[in-house]
């Protein structure tokens, strides 16, 4: 298979879907790899570092989309991008559909097979394909909170460890997922008194029995939530109700209860926010503040750390994507109903229930998108 790769062109994103060890594995695979030029610059990889792996350089994004069999990418394809694919070719990256009409309909009308990363499943009912990002974002989520605050960015002006005779920052962390775990092993890392939140006694018992005494756990009811929220220096958001928009766990008014320059990190802002007051900021401009309480609300918070993101995601995607090149997609998703999860267009139809629902369009069961 000719697999290639374009440069990503959304605003901000430095990361690259296909790591020149994952085109060194895949031309190992006896397929042949093609690049954009400069496509791996934001994650610190050269043509040349693809050159050495066995892979060819394109000079354009026209040249990738005409020649590949599959195109690997991060980010839903733009719109300039959607025009280029085709009939038959296979699409495998990101794709978010249920809120992108236009996007939807551009990938129906190209005939193209569109294959989305949030929707690959794995056999424990997770999404192994989001989880490295999640892993990201939780990672940084103390890291951006403890700059948050400092007093110069309108902080509290806490220190996240302490020093001798002078105690930790208090860290709540609601939504004790793969964000919420993460964020809570780093938090804890850095010397603060962390407690973590979450709905599930099933997951409050594993961050029990894992975890022991790194971190405390609480039962999320709203009584728990505001009393732990309004003794926190830092209040990490992580909470997920698969397919839905994050439940807002703390309203304005609530804020008033908080410590004056607490710093809220609201990481489910992808998926609208878990508190009243958050609203979509970016890398540039990351905090603002709501009565005397920090918000950092960055929706692609891997960007930030582009090279440990794309190496995270290149991961995860390659065994799904050299299954896909040396089987070809029929093949692959027949034999993995897991990756058969992540189809959501082929030939002009959609084949993933829940977009169709969120659009209101008609949907045909992957399984026939197989014969
Ligand atoms: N901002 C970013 O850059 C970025 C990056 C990655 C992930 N995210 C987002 O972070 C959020 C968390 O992702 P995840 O992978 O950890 O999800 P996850 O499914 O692993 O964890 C979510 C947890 O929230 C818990 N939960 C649900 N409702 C709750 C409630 N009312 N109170 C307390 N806990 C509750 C669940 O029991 C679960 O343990 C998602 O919205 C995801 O899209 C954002």
């Amino acid at each position: 298979m000719l697999i290639g790769c374009p440069k990503e062109i959304k605003p901000q994103e430095f990361r690259v879907g296909l790591t020149p060890n994952a085109a060194r594995e895949a031309i190992a695979h006896g397929h042949n790899v093609i690049v954009e030029t400069n496509a791996g610059f934001g994650s610190g990889f050269s043509d040349q570092d693809y050159i050495d792996a066995g892979a060819k350089i394109e000079g354009a994004a026209s040249d990738v989309f005409a020649k590949a069999d599959m195109i690997v990418k991060v980010k839903e394809p733009q719109a300039v991008e959607r025009k280029m694919l085709r009939e038959g070719q296979l699409l495998f990256t990101y794709l978010h559909l249920a809120p992108d009409p236009d996007q939807t309909l551009d990938l129906l009308k190209s005939g193209c097979t569109a294959i989305a990363y949030e929707t690959v499943t794995d056999n424990a009912g997770g999404l192994p394909l989001l989880a490295p990002m999640s892993e990201v974002a939780g990672k940084l989520a103390p890291q951006v909170g403890a700059w948050t605050l400092q007093k110069a960015n309108g902080g509290r002006g806490v220190l996240m460890g302490g020093v001798p005779g002078v105690g930790p920052a208090r860290v709540v962390v609601i939504g004790g997922g793969v964000v919420g775990t993460h964020a809570a092993r780093v938090a804890a890392g850095m010397g603060a008194d962390v407690t973590v939140l979450d709905r599930s006694l099933a997951r409050l018992r594993y961050l029990d029995d894992v975890f022991g005494r790194t971190f405390k756990t609480s039962y999320a009811n709203a009584g728990n939530t505001i009393e732990l929220v309004s003794q926190a220096d830092m209040v990490i958001g992580a909470v997920l109700i698969p397919g839905a928009a994050a439940p807002k766990l703390i309203t304005k008014a609530q804020l008033s209860e908080m410590k004056p320059g607490a710093a809220i990190v609201d990481v489910a802002i992808d998926q609208g926010g878990c508190f009243e007051t958050s609203r979509t900021t970016t890398h540039q401009d990351p905090i603002y503040d709501v009565d005397g309480i920090m918000h950092y609300c960055v929706a692609n918070m891997p960007g930030a750390v582009a090279r440990t993101s794309t190496i995270a995601l290149g991961n995860a995607t390659l065994p799904f994507l050299l299954n896909l090149a040396d089987k070809g997609w029929k093949q692959a998703c027949a034999d993995d109903p897991n990756l058969l999860n992540g189809l959501n267009v082929h030939a002009g139809k959609l084949t993933y229930y829940a977009v169709g629902k969120a659009l209101g369009m008609d949907v045909i069961a992957p399984s026939l998108a197989l014969k």
